[in-house]
């Protein structure tokens, strides 16, 4: 059998992908790190998000302005509305930031519009009036406490995200005008919350599907070729337009004018793809080693297993949901049964093969007898 030629566990992987994904942000930043050899944070971020570097590129300057003490009073630090398909990395940004700038991805104040769709909802965001019925159980979900309480030691600064902003009720919006606009908030017991020292980030997928037809217009959403977004400037700039587009008809231009940073995250290419997937399986065995202490073992998963878990874990629709989920049904639902029932032994080098039908991956050594 011909052996995969570069190593391809991923234990070798972590330092393969930080060389190649520092490339380009450690050029871009030489002067912020020092020469200390430490990655900034900046080099953090680039490297957690794939292909999306004009969108980091546009929200950076603002932390940086903070950071200077040169941000304006009387308004939050930063007002983003992160746009594009499904599944781009979007949500993902805020997470990463909040990764490098606070140490855990659990410091955002997230809000899912999802669940303020409702122009009545909008009390569970501030909280009922004294003397309202349930104005004692409803404790607000936007309180300065919870604002501060995602900053950080390291930086006093609060990363809040509205998640999904197209689901939101206009109840909502229009609350958050004085949020974006004063970087203040009246809570329903009269007492309010300021938001000077926060990053207000919005994502969207508004424009979305207007966005696969520019790319398609033969074949629609389903069929829509992601290269060819980034095969042209071009079409970038177009893209933009279209996003931008369905904003304006979405939301009022007192909205759209407190909004700082308009950024418009690009379908995926297979490229990028191939990246998600290497951080993924890095992750998953950092996952392993971490869970299972000394019973973890080393995941070796060849050229011709990865470009299977992609062909099946491509979708326009999906974005890199689709390869999370692929990843988790061909890898690690069968690696949690095979430790489930202890056949794989401590240290053992496990390798994942596609099979002979081509349909599947099959956990090659490391096996015990069952
Ligand atoms: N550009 C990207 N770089 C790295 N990971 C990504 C990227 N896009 C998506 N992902 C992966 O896919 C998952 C879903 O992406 P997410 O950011 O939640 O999508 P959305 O754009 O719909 O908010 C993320 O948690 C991340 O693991
Ligand atoms: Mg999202």
């Amino acid at each position: 059998m011909v052996r995969p030629d570069p190593p391809v566990n991923f234990r070798d992987s972590c330092r393969y992908t930080s060389g190649v994904r520092n490339i380009t942000s450690a050029l871009r930043n030489r002067r912020s790190s020092g020469g200390s050899g430490e990655p900034t944070w900046i080099e953090e971020l680039h490297g957690k998000i794939v292909g999306q570097s004009e969108g980091l590129a546009a929200v950076i300057p603002y932390v940086q302005m903070y950071q200077a003490g040169l941000s304006p009073e009387g308004r939050p630090a930063g007002v983003f509305l992160l746009l594009g398909p499904t599944g781009t990395g979007k949500t993902r940004t805020v997470e990463a930031l909040a990764e490098v700038l606070h140490g855990s991805q659990k410091n955002v104040l997230r809000i899912d519009c999802g669940e303020f769709q409702m122009e009545h909802e909008v009390a569970k965001l501030i909280g009922a009036p004294p003397g309202y019925l349930g104005h004692r159980e409803t404790q607000p979900m936007l309180t300065q406490m919870k604002l501060n309480a995602v900053a950080s030691e390291k930086l006093n600064l609060s990363i809040v995200l509205f998640d999904e902003i197209e689901k939101a009720a206009g109840s909502m919006t229009r609350l958050m005008l004085g949020v974006l606009d004063k970087g203040a908030l009246r809570l329903g017991d009269n007492t309010s919350v300021s938001f000077d020292r926060s990053l207000i980030f919005m994502t969207s997928n508004l424009g979305a599907k207007e966005m696969a037809r520019q790319l398609n217009p033969d074949f629609g959403f389903e069929t829509l070729l992601a290269e060819r977004a980034s095969a042209s400037r071009v079409s970038a700039k177009k893209l933009e337009s279209v996003c931008t587009a369905a904003v304006k008809r979405k939301f009022s231009p007192e909205f759209i004018n407190r909004i700082d940073v308009f950024a418009t995250y690009s379908p995926l290419t297979r490229v990028s793809l191939e990246q998600i997937l290497e951080q993924q399986l890095t992750a998953l065995q950092e996952h392993l080693d971490r869970r299972l202490l000394e019973r973890s073992f080393t995941l070796t998963v060849p050229k011709a297993s990865r470009e299977f878990l992609l062909n099946k874990g491509t979708s326009h629709e999906y974005g890199a949901r689709e390869l999370k989920r692929v990843i988790h049904r061909f890898v690690m639902q069968p690696l949690a049964a095979l430790v489930s029932q202890g056949k794989i032994e401590s240290d053992a080098d496990v390798t994942l093969e596609v099979d002979a039908t081509k349909q599947n991956l099959l956990v090659r050594s490391g096996l015990r007898a069952a």
